[in-house]
């Protein structure tokens, strides 16, 4: 009865079995090692000094979400005011509303694959039908038009995510608008993740919620990735008013509202110096140049990653269990990434390699890959049975 269908996350189960062991190097986390800059913590010590720590609103606080409507105009061309703006406990339960407003039991989503794993688990809860399509490295990991144009029939939503997770691909300025313009020709709505939209090492970021032409796409943002906030539990999410009003009402049934601490912390990160993004984007770019030379080097580089703090490893072909080749390499090497699958059948053969840890760690990562990688592909063991 208390099955949810939901499964485990690969990655959890990587971080629970690295608890149990000393000296682990890790670079499974999907968070920046980066503190919360130290301003935005001084704001929120001094807010909760004789602050009224009560409920907000559900919709988040209207100072915020009018500070989220003047970023949202000024960094990505969007205006739809402050009453199209919700704050929420993180973009993930951004996600969550977005898709509980939108769908109803039976409704298609086309989901990326390989993709975040919460896109799947969500689209599970609200009981959807899910489609995935398929990003690969051949296409630099950018949606195929055909293939959206093919699931797209009868579905409901479209969920985008760039720079995406885990692939680090960022998507062409023409990937976004076929994507868009698929979509849009099926009626589908569209949920744009834009969490890493800072997060960028080469080229630029294009929004598809910029490019919205009519109102149909839900851009999901967060304060988690680019100002290193993901205990504090803020992001937002920008779509057309009925949207806004139905997630609202998601938000009041799931959270009431997002944390007053935590939309004080937010004020602060917009009001205060902007190049502690730049300066954290330096450090992973240079992590990632290392990154991409090591495994470049050993013929493990799956894609060069462009956005985000991640860096996809082939290390096996389709018939490589990646959850056990993560747990072997956890083992014996002490060594902790996310095994391909987790992100769905398309990350076969992979595994994700955080760029949040020093490159001494990336460096002593791709070692012990390379030498796991060599023994599963001599059949010592990590294949499937
Ligand atoms: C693609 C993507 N979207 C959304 C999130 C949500 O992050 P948060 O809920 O901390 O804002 C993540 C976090 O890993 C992510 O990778």
């Amino acid at each position: 009865v208390t099955d949810t269908g939901l499964g485990r996350s690969g990655i959890r189960e990587v971080m629970d079995l690295a608890a149990s062991l000393d000296g682990v190097v890790h670079l499974e986390l999907g968070e920046p090692d980066f503190p919360t800059p130290l301003h935005v913590v001084e704001a929120v010590q001094r807010a909760l000094t004789g602050g009224q720590v009560k409920y907000t609103l559900s919709r988040g606080e209207p100072e915020l979400r009018e500070l989220i409507a003047a970023k949202l105009e000024a960094v990505n061309g969007i205006s739809r005011g402050a009453d199209g703006v919700v704050v929420t406990p993180g973009g993930t339960a951004a996600v969550f509303g977005a898709l509980s407003a939108l769908v109803r039991p039976g409704d298609a989503v086309l989901l990326p694959d390989p993709g975040w794993p919460t896109f799947e688990m969500v689209a599970r809860l609200v009981s959807a039908e899910i489609r995935r399509y398929r990003l690969t490295a051949d296409r630099n990991f950018e949606p195929d038009p055909d293939e959206l144009d093919r699931l797209a029939r009868g579905a409901r939503v479209l969920v985008l995510n760039t720079p995406s997770n885990p692939t680090g691909a960022v998507f062409s300025p023409s990937a976004v608008e076929s994507a868009l313009e698929v979509a849009l020709r099926h009626g589908l709505d569209v949920i744009s993740d834009e969490v890493y939209e800072q997060i960028v090492l080469d080229g630029s970021h294009t929004s598809a919620t910029a490019l919205d032409p009519d109102g149909r796409v839900i851009g999901i943002f967060s304060f988690s990735k680019d100002y290193a906030m993901t205990g504090w539990r803020i992001g937002y999410l920008t779509a057309r008013r009925d949207v806004v009003e139905a997630v609202v009402r998601v938000q009041e049934a799931a959270a009431a509202c997002p944390s007053w601490p935590g939309q004080r912390a937010a004020v602060a990160a917009l009001t205060g110096p902007q190049h502690v993004i730049g300066d954290m984007v330096d450090e992973y770019r240079r992590r990632r140049d290392v990154a991409v030379e090591l495994l470049d080097r050993v013929d493990l580089l799956a894609a060069r990653p462009r956005g985000t703090f991640y860096v996809l490893a082939r290390v096996g072909g389709v018939e490589l269990d990646t959850y056990e080749f993560a747990r072997r390499l956890l083992q014996e090497e002490r060594i902790a990434v996310a095994p391909g699958e987790t992100f769905g059948p398309g990350g076969a053969g992979l595994v994700r390699l955080s760029l949040a840890s020093p490159p001494e760690a990336i460096a002593a990562g791709v070692e012990a890959l390379e030498r796991v990688t060599a023994a599963a592909a001599s059949g010592e063991d990590g294949r499937r049975g």
